[in-house]
């Protein structure tokens, strides 16, 4: 869907393990300017609930599984993140929730900009609203 895919990143393999790199601009998009991790989630806790307006995040589960559903008024997908070499793109406007963490999962989330309270949008309605909007302004 618009905004989202899952990106592939390299696994060196050798007898002492795996390691995968993730470059700025090279593996992902865009440069990173923080990185967070969410972990010791509960067993039924539901989290996100937002949607960013310019904010690009790349999630990566390095350890267990965790479902993500986002978003649009137009469409939604429902993605297992469960691979330590695989990371979910989701750019500006899509709305997203993050549930069912499995025990000790553990959530990577590398991001294009500071933690700024006033690039969030934290209920539905307004999102839709903003998101409809900001879908005229591109047609005009
Ligand atoms: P919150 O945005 O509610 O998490 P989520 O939407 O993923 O469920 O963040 C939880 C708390 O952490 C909240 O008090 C804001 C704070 N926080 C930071 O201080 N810096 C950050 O980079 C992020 C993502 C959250």
């Amino acid at each position: 869907m618009e905004n989202v895919k899952i990106i592939n990143f390299k696994i060196n393999t050798d007898k002492y393990g795996k390691l995968t790199p993730i470059e700025q601009k090279i593996d992902i998009g865009f440069n990173i300017k923080r990185v967070y991790y969410i972990y010791e989630v509960e067993e039924g806790v539901r989290r996100g609930f937002h949607s960013h307006k310019k904010l690009e995040q790349v999630l990566i589960c390095v350890h267990g599984k965790v479902k993500i559903l986002v978003k649009t008024p137009n469409e939604e997908e429902i993605i297992t993140l469960d691979n330590p070499s695989e990371g979910l793109y989701i750019g500006p406007n899509i709305w997203r929730e993050m549930y069912d963490f499995e025990e000790g999962a553990v959530l990577l989330v590398l991001a294009s900009d500071y933690y700024k309270v006033s690039d969030y949008i934290r209920e539905y309605d307004k999102y839709e609203k903003y998101y409809k909007k900001s879908k005229k302004k591109e047609v005009k």
